[in-house]
């Protein structure tokens, strides 16, 4: 079992490495309490891919080492999320035989799963995680729990989720060139998800949207179990982008202008208030409609949510979501954004924030923010990890083998299962 667990979200913005230790509550759950935390400003990262290794590495390298300074340890090993328009997501079947004498096993539905993940992939692309949607034992689906079930076979529909190998080897290269070892890569909405959901909008059906710096993770969860994800290639920089092209102001000037006087309602704004900035080919300060420069923030943040809308309808799950979306990432902050796609996708929409409900200890205010949202759910992916890997060690040495170890698989997906 890990003593602790640390995460490493390489952003377009910024770099964060966590790490916490694994402790148990009086009721014997496991829970985390943060040890260390450590961020950089990104470099070297475009849209969420690493475009330039060595830049990258060395921000990491600051990050990694603001948090092991801060706990007076090293990280040896470490989740590291992965997002970017590289990743491709595909749903697939697999089967499994059963021995009816024992029931279905962790095993078969490892095999099933592992059949699931022998698709046909285009050249360069390689798997980077297999998710159960639903199991089907004998013709029979939406069995939530086979384990045991008497039956001949087994089926499992699952969500695969691909990336290009270029870009992944690219990020794994950043990490370990700091004698890190990768637990796992994990597709970065697929954490965010456990930071800031809630279990009864995952079993009723939601879309977490985490809106970074330059990209837009959108997933779908129903009946506990995900069944869509998509990476955008948008995000904070866009709308920071166009406040700097309409008011020829440079990148700094602009995302300072977004960050203090930002909104995306620009009616909220009374019509003579002014603000002050630098522009280019000007000496001095030149003063701006706080109520246009919300104008222009609404045009862009209108546009990614009719991009989203659809993105949800194509996908076909668009009237499956009674809880609506779920807003999370650093651009979630920009006032009015629930309102506005309360307005755009007319369904229930809420900022979600990495909190106290958590099994996490000694979560700082400053975590306790839209922007850690992957962060902070990598660690909790990993404590999910945790638990499977103690769970199949205790099957181990009890030696009762599969049945034992079906029940941890279990635990292990699920999160992943439906309802
Ligand atoms: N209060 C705020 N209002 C509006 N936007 C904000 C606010 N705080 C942060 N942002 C925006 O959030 C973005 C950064 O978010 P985040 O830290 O989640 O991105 P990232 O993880 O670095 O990038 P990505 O996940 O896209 O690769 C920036 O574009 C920033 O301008
Ligand atoms: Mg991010």
């Amino acid at each position: 079992m890990q003593e602790t667990i640390s995460a490493i979200d390489i952003g377009t913005t910024k770099i964060c490495a966590l790490t916490a230790e694994v402790t148990h509550d009086s009721l014997g759950n496991m829970t985390l309490r943060i040890l260390g935390e450590g961020q950089a400003k990104s470099r070297g990262i475009r849209r969420g891919v690493v475009m330039n290794v060595p830049e990258v590495t060395a921000a990491v390298a600051e990050a990694v080492e603001k948090c092991e300074r801060e706990m007076g340890q090293q990280i040896v090993n470490a989740y590291v999320g992965i997002a970017g328009s590289h990743i491709g997501t595909l749903n697939s079947k697999g089967v499994s035989p059963v021995d009816r004498r024992h029931g279905v096993t962790g095993q078969d539905m490892q095999r099933a799963l592992e059949g699931a993940r022998a698709v046909a992939l285009p050249q360069n692309q390689e798997v980077i995680h297999t998710i159960a949607r639903q199991w089907t034992v004998d013709g029979q689906s939406g069995v939530q729990h086979p384990v045991g079930m008497s039956a001949y076979r087994l089926e499992v529909d699952a969500h695969i989720v691909t990336g290009s190998s270029t870009a992944i080897n690219n990020l794994v290269q950043c990490v370990v060139a700091h004698g890190i070892d990768i637990d796992e890569l994990v597709l970065e909405p697929l954490a965010s998800n456990e930071a800031v959901l809630k279990p009864e909008e995952r079993r009723m059906g939601v879309a977490v949207v985490d809106m970074g710096g330059g990209t837009t993770d959108l997933a779908v969860f129903r009946e506990d179990g995900l069944c869509h994800t998509v990476i955008l290639d948008m995000g904070g920089n866009h709308l920071t982008n166009d406040l700097g092209n309409v008011l020829h102001a440079p990148f700094e000037t602009a995302e300072e202008l977004k960050l203090r006087y930002g909104t995306v309602l620009p009616e909220r704004v009374a019509e003579d208030e002014k603000v002050w900035a630098n522009v280019f080919g000007e000496k001095a300060e030149r003063s701006f409609s706080r109520r246009f420069i919300a104008e222009i923030l609404e045009a862009r943040a209108t546009e990614m949510l009719e991009i989203i809308h659809k993105k949800l309808e194509d996908s076909g799950y668009l009237e499956q979501l009674p809880a609506g979306i779920v807003f999370t990432g650093g651009s979630s902050q920009l006032p009015g954004l629930s309102e506005l796609s309360r307005e755009v996708l007319g369904m229930p929409a809420r900022i979600g924030i990495p909190a106290a409900h958590l099994p996490i200890h000694g979560l700082s205010r400053a975590l306790q923010s839209p922007t850690y949202a992957t962060s902070i759910g990598l660690l909790l992916w990993g404590l999910h990890e945790d638990a499977r890997a103690v769970h199949r060690r205790f099957a181990a040495e009890s030696n009762t083998g599969s049945i034992d170890w079906a029940g941890q698989t279990m635990r292990w997906l699920k999160n992943l299962l439906p309802g």
